[in-house]
């Protein structure tokens, strides 16, 4: 006997719920007793630049307060992208949790269809980390000393300049982006894993500038193995008290910060979201992690802005403000 179309909806019904509920505990684990092995956070850029070394600081305080281990593991590839793809397949168990950072929200404009998953749909947030402001730099025996030497110099030799980046889609590329369309000049692109190895062709004069994080200039230029321009934010910083805004150097459209933010699977259980969370807010509140942080420039977040709530809305408003951005500019 064959049963009925309704039953039949029903049975499959049925099924896709079971599915789901399997797939929550697919790797045995029970949220309850959530963490009771390793958590690895996967950054989606090469070992030693910005994500990296924002996510090292916190993983100590994030495994104290969880009271497992925390592994940080570099997944470098297509702007972030490919780390973000590999994180959203995985069992939303808690035990693989995504740092990334603006790109999770400029990578639906630039990749459309390319991209393997949806930034809101595939993942739940735990919590923003940081804003890091940018900084213009350039090989320290770069020509032009200043951004509005910068500017012409750049304007009269586009053929001849190079830019590291770290690939389509992260924070180096579009900070990039903004300055050249800016500029209405086209240079040669070089693209790195991350800005950590992008910054030792820097330093190694293999590539004329870069728009990176704080997080990986402020001691490079404090010793002055790279050239600085300018600082993206609307005030100078603390860490860089010498260096001009954008805005003062004459380039007021360049004003871009790089916000952070911990993502896990998007069928992850409450209960293990609440705990991330939880020691995501902590490590914030370290002291040792508050005084790294205000070293390279940058600072943690408020409390209440380490949180599901306030991370998702920041996610949804940029992607909309990205894909516009990006869309005019024909990326
Ligand atoms: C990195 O960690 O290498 C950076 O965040 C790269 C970038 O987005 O520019």
């Amino acid at each position: 006997m064959t049963p009925g179309p309704r039953k039949a909806a029903a049975y499959l019904g049925a099924l896709a719920g079971l599915s789901l509920t399997l797939a929550a505990c697919s790797s045995g684990a029970d949220p309850a007793a959530y963490p009771e092995d390793d958590v690895e956070i996967v950054v989606p850029f090469a070992a030693g630049g910005p994500t990296d070394t924002v996510t090292r600081m916190i993983a100590e305080p994030m495994a104290q307060e969880l009271g497992v281990q925390i592994v940080v593991q570099n997944v470098e590839g297509a702007g972030g992208t490919v780390a973000a793809g590999q994180v959203a397949a995985e069992d939303p168990d808690g035990y693989t949790v995504l740092m990334h950072h603006i790109g999770m929200s400029t990578a639906p404009a630039l990749y459309g269809d390319a991209l393997a998953y949806d930034p809101v749909a595939d993942f739940r947030t735990v919590g923003l980390v940081t804003e890091v402001p940018m900084t213009i730099i350039a090989r320290s025996d770069f020509e032009p000393d200043t951004l509005e030497d910068f500017v012409t110099y750049v304007q009269e030799h586009e053929s001849e300049v190079t830019m590291a980046t770290a690939g389509e889609g992260a924070a180096s590329d579009l900070c990039g982006r903004l300055l050249t369309s800016a500029l209405g000049v086209e240079v040669t692109v070089v693209p790195y894993d991350g800005t950590g190895p992008a910054m030792e062709d820097l330093v190694g004069k293999q590539v004329d500038f870069m728009c990176d994080q704080t997080t990986n200039t402020t001691t490079q230029i404090t010793e002055g193995t790279v050239k600085a321009y300018a600082v993206t934010t609307p005030e100078r910083i603390d860490a860089l008290p010498d260096l001009p805004t954008t805005a003062e150097a004459g380039q007021p459209d360049i004003a871009v910060s790089v916000w952070h933010g911990l993502y896990v699977p998007a069928e992850t259980p409450d209960e293990v979201v609440e705990k991330l969370t939880a020691a995501l807010q902590t490590a914030l509140a370290d002291q040792s992690v508050i005084d790294q942080m205000a070293g390279l420039g940058t600072t943690p977040v408020e409390h209440d802005r380490a949180t599901p709530e306030a991370h998702t809305e920041l996610l949804t408003e940029q992607i909309a403000t990205w894909s516009d951005v990006i869309g005019t500019q024909g990326g």
